[in-house]
C-alpha cells in the first residue's frame, strides 16, 4: 500500500510524523562528514515502516533524529501535528513520554532498580496508577514473569534488552522506533519480540518505524525506506 504525499492520501490515515529536508552532518577534524543529506518523509498513523540500508548508511542517525532523541543540522520534524523542530529539551521530555517509545541497542536500564521498577519508571513518571499492572503484563509477555525482581546486573544481555522494550512501551506510545530491537536475541527471544512490537501495532494502531537487516521483517512492513548515500528512497516491501 502506498501512501506518498499529503494529497490523495486516504482518508483516516492520519500523518503521525513529518520530516523535512532534514541533514545531519558530522565533523572530524577539519572534514565534513554528511550522513542525512536533504530528507523528506511523511509516515502515517498505524504505520510499520522499516528503515533499511548498509551498516554505516545513517539508520540509527535517522532514527535519532526523527524522535527527538537527537536535533538534526537543518531541517523540519513535526510529531503528531507540532512543530518539535525547536523545542528546549525540557519542552521536549514530556513529548516523548508520552508520545514516543524507544527500543535502542543501548539499553540504558537504570542499575539501581529492578526489571519490574524499570519498566513502571515512564508510566511513574505520568503518575499512571496502572504502571506496576502495566510493566507486569508486559514483562509476561516477554517470558520475563519470573524476573521482575532481577537487578539488570542479575540478568543476561538478552534479559536485559527484553526489560528495556517492556519499559519503551508500558506507556502506550503512538509511535515506537526501534534500532535492531532483535540484534542480541536468539531466535526464540527475537520472534517473541517482535510478536509483541507487531501485537501492538496491529491491537492498538501503534505506529512502528524499525531500523532492521532482517530481510523477513521487512517483508511485512507496510512500506521501506532505503537509506543509500545519505538520501532515503521508498521501496515496496517483498513478501517472502
Ligand atoms: N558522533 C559522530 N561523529 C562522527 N561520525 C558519526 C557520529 N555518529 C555516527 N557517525 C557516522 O555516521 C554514519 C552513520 O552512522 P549510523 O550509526 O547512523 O549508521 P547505521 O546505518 O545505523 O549503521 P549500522 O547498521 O552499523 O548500525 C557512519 O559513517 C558513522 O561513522
Ligand atoms: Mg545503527
Amino acid at each position: 500500500m502506498m501512501r506518498s504525499g499529503d494529497t490523495g492520501r486516504k482518508d483516516g490515515w492520519k500523518r503521525i510524523l513529518a520530516a523535512e529536508k532534514l541533514t545531519k552532518y558530522y565533523f572530524l577534524g577539519a572534514e565534513k562528514i554528511s550522513v542525512l543529506k536533504d530528507i523528506s518523509l511523511t509516515i502515517y498513523a498505524g504505520e510499520f515502516i522499516v528503515i533499511s540500508g548498509s551498516s554505516g548508511s545513517g539508520k540509527t542517525t535517522l532514527l535519532s533524529v526523527l524522535s527527538g532523541l537527537d536535533r538534526p543540522s537543518s531541517g523540519r520534524i513535526s510529531l503528531a501535528g507540532r512543530d518539535i523542530t525547536d523545542l528546549t529539551e525540557d519542552q521536549l521530555a514530556p513529548v516523548r513520554n508520552n508520545l514516543t517509545g524507544f527500543v535502542f541497542q543501548a539499553f540504558h536500564l537504570i542499575p539501581s532498580l529492578n526489571s519490574l521498577e524499570n519498566v513502571m519508571f515512564p508510566a511513574e513518571l505520568k503518575k499512571d496508577p496502572q504502571a506496576r499492572d502495566k510493566a507486569m503484563v508486559l514483562l509476561d509477555r516477554v517470558g520475563l514473569g519470573q524476573r521482575s525482581r532481577n537487578f539488570p546486573e542479575q540478568l543476561s544481555g538478552g534479559e536485559q534488552q527484553r526489560v528495556a522494550i517492556c519499559r519503551a512501551l508500558v506507556n502506550d506510545p503512538a509511535i515506537v522506533f526501534a534500532d535492531e530491537p532483535t540484534g542480541n536475541l536468539d531466535s526464540e527471544n527475537s520472534e517473541s519480540i517482535i510478536r509483541l512490537l507487531l501485537d501492538l501495532h496491529a491491537d492498538r494502531n501503534m505506529t512502528l518505524v524499525m531500523a532492521t537487516h532482517n530481510r523477513s521483517l521487512a517483508g511485512r512492513a507496510d512500506r521501506i525506506i532505503h537509506l543509500h548515500d545519505g538520501r532515503a528512497e521508498e521501496r515496496s516491501p517483498v513478501r517472502l
